[in-house]
């Protein structure tokens, strides 16, 4: 896939209807821009604004943004909320008996969970939280497949105080370790297993391992909520969630916090081997959710929304966890795999829970077109009224297969683009206001102030492409990372920048203003959405005792956007034929041991040893351009072995 090459020459324009226009929250390109102009005017008074209305306090702020020690801001510092109480306490009145959750099993057995009974059981497992010696400010992982106890875990620690750290369940033990022992976790919410087409799959195994790798000693208890109903060894801190649930009772008084107090904390890969703890505020997170669920998602009352996320990622916390409940909605939640039983699987759930939003990732639209490109026909699509992207670019072909196919050339599409650290949609086209091109995300939401600078932080018009910064702090942005705000600082607010936030992403700008992402500037890897950090890769790789050295790069790939390429260097001879296979299966397990399934390398290549100046810095100019199958024309005058070059073009298969 050619994705930078074709955007870049895109020049189609799709205009919002004018139906949709004349009903959307923010209507018409008049109303978008005087939004940005009162935030360019006011910026304090605009988001102080919008929190006031937005959010239930407790105790009301009086301070906004507060840059004294920038760049951790503060915002809203003074004011108390919870965020339990603003997605379930708030409606009770007024839709208690709606549905919040329509919970598709893996199966297609479905259960629907009202408001009243949400509140119900977020209050009773939030008692048996407290119970366990739980309370404000403790960490609590939570590795739990999609299901409609993963949500009422995550509402629970949010209504106690505490502060939770979703684990995706692709994750393995050792990287659960990881996030157990850096976050200080004091109890572990897991499942006996999963469903994913078919099949059930252990989970709980993960955690037992990863709680006797050591330094777990603070974990007092696991609560285990039963699924699958397979075999599991049980320990002494082992608890059952039913027995702890049923023993409650159905009111838990919300713990107010601080708008400041965090939230959560989610890691994510950076260009170290080690995972940031990126950490969010409640009030500032909330309301970035909120507000980008009114504008991009134009939320309304009736909206059937469906975010195919995880709860694992930060687009299932922002737009499955929170987002939705915040105001109110009717969210699809599912358990299983898009691919189960046929490919056909979102379209006949879409069909079925007359979805209107629906919100997915580029990787997913792409295998979907490939394995069953005319499926969507079969099925009424026409309660659909909006759709969305995230997580990588969409190329413009997937763009309008998109649009065409599942949204009948009727729906607007969302082409997101925000980060784990940013907490909210950041750039997109607001659908009643902005014209969509295909591929791009367009334009900043209002209030977000974007720009393209270069090297020295000083703004450039974009055109020829640059860095991608935010110049002001917003409401829903990263605190710091959790343990380490040094890393922090150097990561997102470099010196060089003067005080701009870093995205890690190269955008360039057309002539209308719009936005292009081009892709990280960091040895950051997006595959199938999912992002990982070569480091991690290439350090699970060297830990394993046959490697001696090893540099991992990303390739682009037709679904998954990049695919990881592993160049691998053994303590031993360099392996050929039936060796090398044998090899790079033992070495494809072990990271995905080490780190999961989602990093397993898709290439392996070994050399007598790699790239190389001659002060020892690895080339990965070359190793991008070899796994791509380009020609080396560039100069290598400074490689201190050109011989290894030939050695690396193939790849064991
Ligand atoms: C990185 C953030 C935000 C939720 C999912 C990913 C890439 C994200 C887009 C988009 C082009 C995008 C960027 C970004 N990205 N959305 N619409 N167009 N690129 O969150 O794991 O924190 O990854 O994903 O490179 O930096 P994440």
């Amino acid at each position: 896939m050619s994705s930078i090459e074709t955007v870049l020459t895109e020049t189609r324009v799709f205009p919002p209807q004018e139906a949709f226009k004349q009903a959307a929250t923010i209507s018409g390109l008049e109303q978008y821009t005087a939004l940005c102009q009162q935030a360019e005017q006011d910026y304090p008074g605009f988001w102080a604004a919008l929190a006031q209305k937005e959010l239930d306090w407790h105790k009301p702020f009086t301070a906004v943004l507060d840059e004294a020690n920038a760049p951790f801001y503060r915002w809203f510092h003074d004011g108390e909320l919870n965020a339990s109480y603003n997605c379930l306490d708030r409606h009770l009145s007024n839709r208690g008996d709606k549905a919040a959750l329509i919970f598709e099993a893996d199966d297609g057995t479905v259960t629907t969970v009202s408001y009243r009974q949400l509140h119900q059981r977020v209050c009773r497992f939030a008692n048996a939280l407290k119970k366990q010696g739980v309370g404000k400010g403790d960490r609590v992982i939570i590795y739990l497949p999609m299901s409609v106890e993963a949500i009422v875990a995550m509402q629970a620690c949010a209504r106690i105080g505490a502060i939770h750290s979703v684990v995706f369940g692709g994750f393995s033990s050792k990287s659960l370790h990881e996030r157990i022992t850096d976050v200080g976790a004091k109890l572990v919410i897991t499942s006996d297993g999963q469903m994913r087409g078919g099949r059930a799959m252990p989970l709980k195994p993960a955690v037992d391992e990863a709680l006797s790798f050591g330094g777990c000693e603070a974990v007092t208890s696991v609560i285990v909520y039963k699924r699958t109903g397979g075999d599991v060894t049980w320990n002494a801190r082992d608890l059952w969630w039913h027995d702890l649930e049923s023993a409650e009772s159905d009111y838990c008084e919300p713990t107010w916090v601080n708008a400041e107090h965090p939230l959560f904390i989610l890691y994510t890969s950076g260009s170290t081997g080690k995972p940031k703890g990126v950490q969010h505020s409640t009030g500032g997170y909330l309301l970035g959710a909120v507000m980008s669920m009114k504008w991009v998602f134009d939320h309304k009352a009736t909206d059937i929304f469906w975010c195919t996320a995880d709860v694992g990622w930060i687009t299932g916390h922002s737009y499955v966890a929170y987002g939705p409940l915040a105001l109110g909605s009717t969210q699809v939640v599912f358990e299983g795999v898009p691919t189960y039983p046929d490919a056909g699987r979102f379209w006949q759930m879409i069909e079925k829970h007359k979805v209107s939003v629906f919100y997915t990732a580029p990787t997913a639209i792409r295998s979907l077109i490939k394995l069953g490109g005319d499926l969507p026909n079969n099925y009424d699509l026409s309660s659909l009224r909006l759709l969305g992207t995230v997580g990588e670019p969409i190329n413009p072909e997937a763009w309008m297969w998109y649009h065409k196919t599942v949204g009948r050339e009727r729906c607007p599409i969302v082409d997101t683009w925000w980060q784990t650290e940013t907490g909210a949609h950041m750039i997109a086209p607001l659908p009643g206001a902005i014209n969509a091109k295909p591929g791009s995300c367009t334009r900043p939401l209002p209030g977000i102030m974007m720009d393209i600078v270069n090297e020295d932080g000083s703004h450039i018009d974009g055109t020829g492409g640059g860095l991608l910064v935010v110049k002001k702090p917003w409401p829903s942005m990263i605190r710091t990372i959790w343990n380490d705000p040094e890393r922090f600082k150097k990561s997102y607010f470099p010196e060089e920048l003067k005080g701009v936030y870093l995205a890690g992403d190269s955008a360039h700008r057309d002539d209308d203003g719009y936005f292009w992402i081009m892709g990280r500037i960091d040895d950051v890897l997006n595959v199938s959405g999912h992002r990982l950090g070569t480091m991690e890769i290439e350090s699970a790789l060297v830990a394993h005792s046959l490697v001696a050295e090893a540099a991992v790069v990303g390739k682009p790939h037709e679904i998954k956007g990049e695919s990881i390429v592993a160049y691998v260097v053994l303590k031993g001879a360099r392996p050929e034929g039936d060796e090398a296979k044998q090899v790079v299966a033992q070495l494809r397990d072990w990271v995905g041991k080490e780190i999961g399934p989602i990093a397993k390398p898709d290439e392996i290549r070994f050399g007598d040893n790699l790239p190389k100046t001659r002060s020892g810095k690895i080339m990965r100019r070359l190793l991008r351009s070899l796994a791509k199958g380009e020609e080396i024309t560039s100069d290598i005058s400074t490689l201190d072995n050109p011989a290894i070059l030939e050695q690396l073009k193939q790849a064991v298969s």
